[in-house]
Order: structure tokens, then sequence, then C-alpha cells
């Protein structure tokens, strides 16, 4: 079914997408200034860490989404969804810098290079930030298209950090059915961009021989 927004619709969408967005965040806080949690600590960085997760995996469902309805207005909200996944993960990390190490940073290194599932995840975060620096207009003009879908491309190893992270921190407890849940929803996402990109780059070389067998012909002077 074809929709295409009007600017006011898609603003309006845009700004109920940015609220729904911070719903989360929102009911973390109420619920712990209303005393209503047990771990209120752990809830916080757990509930933190499930958010990073769940946006990492709506962010990469809006290119098959878009491809998939030919809603292309959609790859324009893209940007807002993967700012929310740094913004969450941000949060994530300070949670555990403040409620686990009280911001002693020295404290926190010893951790980060003594837990394996721990280390995994400060990876997948600091590779975070290059893409949330590079996420403006502006940016992508200064880096040029190109080199800006490289660095893009990052994602393809944070999303399987944040997979190992989660799945390294539930082997403790035995619990794999979350973490292979989620392992399969990447392994999807991450999977359809692989084949399209393969289809279109095949597609590409098929059609290269033919324009530059034209471009010769025309470079020889013909006129078809
Ligand atoms: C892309 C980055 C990250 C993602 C996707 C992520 C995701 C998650 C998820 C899904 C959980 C489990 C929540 C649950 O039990 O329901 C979790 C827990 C946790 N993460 Fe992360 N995380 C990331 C980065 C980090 C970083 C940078 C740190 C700290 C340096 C960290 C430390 C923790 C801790 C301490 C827990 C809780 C462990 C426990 O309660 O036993 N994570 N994370």
């Amino acid at each position: 079914m074809a929709f295409h927004p009007t600017p006011r619709q898609y603003g309006a969408i845009r700004a109920l997408l940015f609220l729904l967005a911070l719903v989360p965040l929102g009911r973390m806080v109420y619920l712990t200034l209303s005393g209503q949690l047990v771990e209120p600590l752990e809830f916080i960085t757990r509930g933190t860490g499930d958010w990073t997760l769940y946006f990492l995996c709506i962010t990469l469902a809006v290119t098959p989404l878009r491809r998939l309805s030919k809603w292309n207005w959609l790859i324009k909200l893209r940007r807002m969804l993967g700012l929310y996944v740094f913004f969450y993960a941000a949060l994530h990390f300070t949670t555990f810098l403040w409620f686990d190490h009280f911001f002693d940073v020295q404290e926190m290194w010893a951790d980060v290079l003594k837990r394996p599932f721990i280390t995994v995840g400060f990876v997948a975060f600091v590779l975070l930030i290059p893409l949330a620096v590079t996420s403006s207009n502006a940016m992508v003009r200064r880096l040029g298209g190109k080199q800006w879908q490289w660095l893009h491309r990052l994602v393809y190893v944070i999303a399987p950090l944040g997979i190992l992270h989660f799945w390294w921190m539930k082997a403790g407890k035995h619990n794999f059915t979350q973490p292979i849940i989620f392992g399969l929803v990447v392994a999807v996402l991450l999977g359809v961009r692989v084949v399209w990109s393969r289809r279109k780059a095949r597609e590409a070389r098929a059609l290269a021989p033919a324009q530059a067998g034209g471009a010769a012909c025309c470079g020889g002077g013909c006129r078809s």
C-alpha cells in the first residue's frame, strides 16, 4: 500500500516517534522515583541495555522495511532512531560507571578488562561514537558519501558485538532464549542487506560492459 505523507504528516510522525522513544526512559525514571522497584539500579542498567538493543534492531529494520513497502520517506527517520541507539547506550554505560563504580574511572577500566562481556559491550559502545558524531548532514558532506557509507558499515560489527555481550551475560545463568531470538533478528536484518547489496553490485557489473561498449561506440563517432 503506497503511503506518502505530506510534510505536515511526516513532521507529526517524526515528533510522535521522538516522544515514543523517550517513553522507556520516562517509565524507568517513574518506577524508580515512585519506589516501586526492589532493585532499581539493576532495573535501570538492564533496561537501558535492553533498549539499546531494541533501537539497534529497529534502526536496522528501516532499510528492509523501506524496500519492501516502497515507503522511501522511512529512510529519513533512520538517523533519529540511530541516535536513540547511542542515547540509550550512553545511558547504559553511564549507569554502569555510576552504579557499579561510582565514577571511579580506574576501577571501571579494571572491570572492563576483567569481564569479557563488559569488554565486548564497551567496544560496541566505543564504535557507536563515530557513527553518532558523523550523523549530521554537515558531516556527511564533509566525509563524502562513499567514506560516510564505509564508516557506517561499522554497524555490521557493532550489532554482533551487542548480541555477543548479551549472550555472554546470559551464559552465566544458562539462559540463552533471548540472545538466540535477538541473534536471529540481527542476522536476518544484516543478512538481507548483504544479499541486496551483492545483487546490486552484480547488476552494476552486468551493466558496465554494455555501458562501456556504448561509450566506446560514441567515442568512435557513432550517432545512434
Ligand atoms: C551497543 C552496546 C551495548 C548493548 C547493545 C548492550 C546490551 C545489553 C543488554 C541487552 C543487557 C541485558 C539486559 C537484560 O538483562 O535484560 C546488558 C546488560 C549489561 N550491560 Fe550492556 N550493552 C551495551 C554496552 C555496554 C557497555 C558499554 C557496558 C559497560 C561498559 C555494559 C554493561 C552492562 C552491564 C553491567 C549489564 C548488566 C549485567 C547484569 O545485570 O548482570 N553494556 N547490556
